[in-house]
């Protein structure tokens, strides 16, 4: 199968892409799209046979649910049981963004879609094209991230490509996604909403429309949480092995530059990933990469999956990494940088003992 990549370079010209896209779609089969968070892997999610083909050709466990994206609010009411306050409250605020809200599903929701369970997962993104494509094909569009199952989700058109390349008929480049990480998650069905996967829209921010909100406890730990399938796989990983160094900076720096040293003694290529206020001070690496400002966040949202993707496209052996804080976008971050490394995180604290 031949991949055609068609670049949008001005989203008001787009009409053809869209027209191209919906009209595979509604053919039943999968195109890679752009959105806010990052590219999805779409088709029609009421089409159980077209949603198969996004599982195969990702290589996703079948027990691994999907999310519907949808661009209108009508379209919400035939996928789910009822729309609560708790929903409605998210909805007014968040929608259309990056938050997905898992919802009692209705019979119309394809199993496959659902790994079987009762709910179904509902985003409404932002970005334009997405909902341009959504519109035009006038279905609730199946869209996993856009990569091979395990590795870091694709945040531009051409690591859409490395991954899909023959595979699939159809990418829309819409450039560079703007948030770079995935939407939050968060299950509304019962009295204490849940947060299942952190996002740009932080626990702090969404306490202030449902104050009861907790986080799920596999969020903040290596270990596996069950209410979101999705969570307990091998996720957003390198090729290369990752470890993350968090705590005091100069401490991190220097345990940094220590191991590189080592490691390169031993025959090892070694990149190291950090902040730009850092880049001048790690020496002898392989690659230096930078991942934003220390200050913000969102840079670093922008920029992980790129750079451990950058990282393999390098042919590194091991990647070592600066982490964050956890807390507001914090908690996302380091979510993702957990499960890329396998839980390989140091805490390096001078009052502390430090824990891998
Ligand atoms: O930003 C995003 O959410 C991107 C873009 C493309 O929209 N999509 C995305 O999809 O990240 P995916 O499949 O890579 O991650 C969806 C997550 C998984 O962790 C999955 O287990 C969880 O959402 N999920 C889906 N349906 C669910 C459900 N019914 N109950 C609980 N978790 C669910
Ligand atoms: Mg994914």
């Amino acid at each position: 199968m031949k991949t055609i990549l068609y670049k949008i370079e001005d989203s008001d010209d787009d009409n053809h892409a869209v027209e191209l896209a919906s009209e595979l779609l509604k053919a039943g089969d999968v195109v890679a799209i752009p959105t806010e968070t990052v590219y999805g892997l779409a088709a029609d999610g009421l089409n159980e046979k077209a949603c198969e083909k996004i599982f195969r050709v990702k290589g996703r466990p079948s027990d691994n649910p999907i999310i519907l994206h949808i661009s209108t609010l009508d379209q919400l009411d035939e996928l789910v049981l009822e729309v609560n306050e708790r929903a409605k409250k998210l909805i007014d605020k968040f929608w259309p963004g990056p938050l997905t809200i898992i919802f009692n599903k209705s019979d119309i929701v394809p199993d496959i879609v659902t790994a079987k369970g009762t709910t179904v997962a509902i985003r409404m993104p932002s970005n334009v094209i997405a909902r341009r494509v959504i519109e035009k094909t006038g279905r609730p569009l199946a869209a996993p991230s856009a990569n091979l199952s395990g590795l870091p989700s694709p945040t531009n058109a051409e690591d859409v490509l490395k991954d899909f390349d023959g595979k699939i008929p159809f990418i829309i480049d819409g450039g560079e996604c703007i948030i770079g990480i995935e939407s939050t998650v968060i299950d509304v069905t019962k009295e204490i909403p849940i947060i299942l996967r952190p996002g740009l829209f932080t626990l702090e921010e969404i306490k202030k429309v449902l104050p009861e909100t907790q986080i799920d406890s596999g969020v903040l730990t290596d270990k596996e949480a069950v209410k979101s399938p999705g969570q307990k796989y091998k996720h957003y990983a390198p090729e290369a092995d990752l470890f993350v160094y968090t705590g005091n900076v100069e401490n991190r720096i220097e345990e940094i530059n220590k191991l590189v040293a080592k490691k390169t003694k031993n025959g090892k290529k070694v990149a190291v990933l950090c902040f730009r206020e850092n880049l001048d001070k790690i020496k002898g690496a392989f690659s230096v990469l930078d991942l934003g400002s220390i200050e913000d966040p969102l840079e670093m949202a922008k920029l992980i999956f790129k750079r451990l993707r950058d990282c393999d496209d390098l042919g590194v052996d091991e990647i070592l990494c600066e982490g964050v804080e956890e807390q507001g976008l914090g908690i996302a971050l380091m979510n993702r940088l957990r499960k890329a490394s396998g839980g390989k995180v140091k805490n390096r604290r001078p009052d502390r003992k430090s824990v891998v």
